[in-house]
């Protein structure tokens, strides 16, 4: 069996090292000089990639973090292969996943409805449980008016490619979510992006850029999914009318979790939420299901449903159990407010030992994700698999998903977690980073 030194050694000639082969595949693509086969999926650059991990991990008889096999539940502990993990990589914030109310609701609604739910909603009908589901979303949040889809990610994209289009101005944090970045590829409209939470950049950009396109639209995450920190919303709300565009906001990662009773940015800010053009949220987090849904205006949402691909139109709707346990989870939510608190509670608890510890998490600390810098790919790989041979899974974030200087391991804590698991957890990860860096310097 190989040592992490050896898997470093092996990620550094790998992964970092010279990829001008990768690149020629990529240049020489269509131009039909190529003696390589450009039609074939391994010559990509990306699928070169996916060996090379095989390989490294391979080789060196060291668990692959990445796909892992699992079994049970999940919560703040995951099963894999017979082992008992304390687990940071998972969305269930609130531990509703395996509640019994939540499982039983959908149990409920595969005996009502079985597993399907027929077709795109428009033709395929609607079931009591879609209107059930959008209504406790209006109900608990505000929203005049809600519909919910198969995916948060297709949510994004779908919207965001319609509304907008070749005359319009998309201006998007440059922490945006993917789903948000593809929606304006998708859409076509002139794309800005605007340093991270960095408002007055916003402004200078909208007051040189919106008067020549029609429709503007600004995008931004409530929370942020990789550096867990929060968008100001009231600068947002009196940037979007003075500006005229619309706001829309991703709130995968603050439902659940951010305000005091986890009603999102709104209720963090004291914001209507009806100043919000747009507000995008995942059922795949705190609500214990799949699924994404949008809330809004009455004539947006009905819009929507009418006419975006994807939403209600070319897309079959939400299985009936999906629906059922996100709504449930919704509800216990709203009735058991410790939930919330108790996962805000662990949020401060984890974000304080960390620091007391002299670790660097950013500007996290409101949100459940918390990142610890590292400031190199490689020692956040190293740290990752030391973590995962002690019985810890915490993902290792880095470059070129974030730049070098901020890589990082990324912690999503949950309202299971326990104290002892924080303190196990971050004097494991003090110690072998104390090793490390020994050996490194020795
Ligand atoms: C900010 C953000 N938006 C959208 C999504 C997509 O949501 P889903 O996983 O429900 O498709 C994610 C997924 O993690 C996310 O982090």
């Amino acid at each position: 069996m190989g040592t992490n030194a050896d898997l470093l050694e092996t990620f550094k000639s790998e992964f970092l090292g010279d990829h001008s082969d990768d690149k020629k595949v990529n240049t020489n693509a269509g131009s039909g000089k190529t003696s390589i086969d450009v039609m074939d999926v391994k010559n990509t650059a990306d699928y070169k990639i996916i060996e090379k991990m095989d390989n490294a991990y391979g080789r060196e008889g060291m668990n692959n973090p990445y796909f892992m096999p699992r079994s049970g539940h999940l919560s703040n502990k995951v099963t894999s292969k017979g082992k008992e993990f304390i687990c940071y990589s998972g969305y269930n914030y609130l531990g509703l996943a395996n509640d019994e109310r939540v499982v039983h609701a959908a149990r409920l609604s595969l005996d009502q409805y079985g597993t399907h739910a027929g077709a795109a909603r428009m033709v395929g009908g609607e079931m009591d449980i879609h209107g059930e589901l959008e209504q406790t979303l209006c109900d608990a949040f505000g929203f005049e008016s809600c519909i919910t889809t198969v995916g948060g990610y297709m949510t994004n994209v779908t919207t965001i490619g319609y509304l907008m289009g070749k005359r319009d101005l998309i201006i998007m944090d440059e922490y945006m979510h993917n789903s948000g970045v593809m929606g304006a590829v998708m859409a076509d409209s002139r794309r800005i992006v605007f340093p991270h939470n960095d408002f007055d950049a916003l402004e200078s950009l909208l007051s040189a850029n919106r008067g020549n396109y029609e429709k503007a639209m600004i995008i931004v995450e409530g929370a942020y999914s990789m550096d867990g920190d929060l968008a100001d919303l009231p600068r947002l709300v009196e940037l979007k009318k003075r500006h005229r565009c619309w706001l829309m906001v991703d709130e995968a990662h603050s439902f659940g979790v951010v305000g005091k009773n986890g009603l999102g940015l709104c209720e963090h800010w004291g914001v209507d939420v009806k100043q919000i053009d747009l507000v995008m949220g995942t059922l795949s987090k705190s609500f214990a299901s799949c699924g994404g849904f949008l809330g809004g205006a009455e004539d947006m949402i009905r819009l929507l449903r009418f006419f975006a691909p994807g939403v209600l139109l070319y897309s079959t709707a939400l299985p009936p159990a999906s629906a059922a346990a996100a709504n449930a989870a919704i509800k216990v939510m709203l009735e058991e407010s410790w939930r919330v608190e108790k996962l805000q509670n662990n949020v401060r608890q984890f974000s304080r030992e960390a620091i007391e510890r002299g670790f660097d998490i950013g500007k996290s600390g409101e949100s459940a994700v918390v990142p610890v810098m590292l400031g190199n790919s490689m020692l956040a790989i190293h740290l990752m698999s030391d973590l995962q041979q002690i019985g810890i899974i915490a993902h290792a974030v880095m470059y070129p998903v974030v730049p070098e200087s901020q890589a990082r391991l990324r912690f999503f804590i949950t309202s299971e977690h326990t104290q002892e698991e924080f303190i196990y957890t971050l004097d494991s990860l003090k110690r072998i980073l104390a090793n490390t860096t020994a050996c490194a310097g020795a």
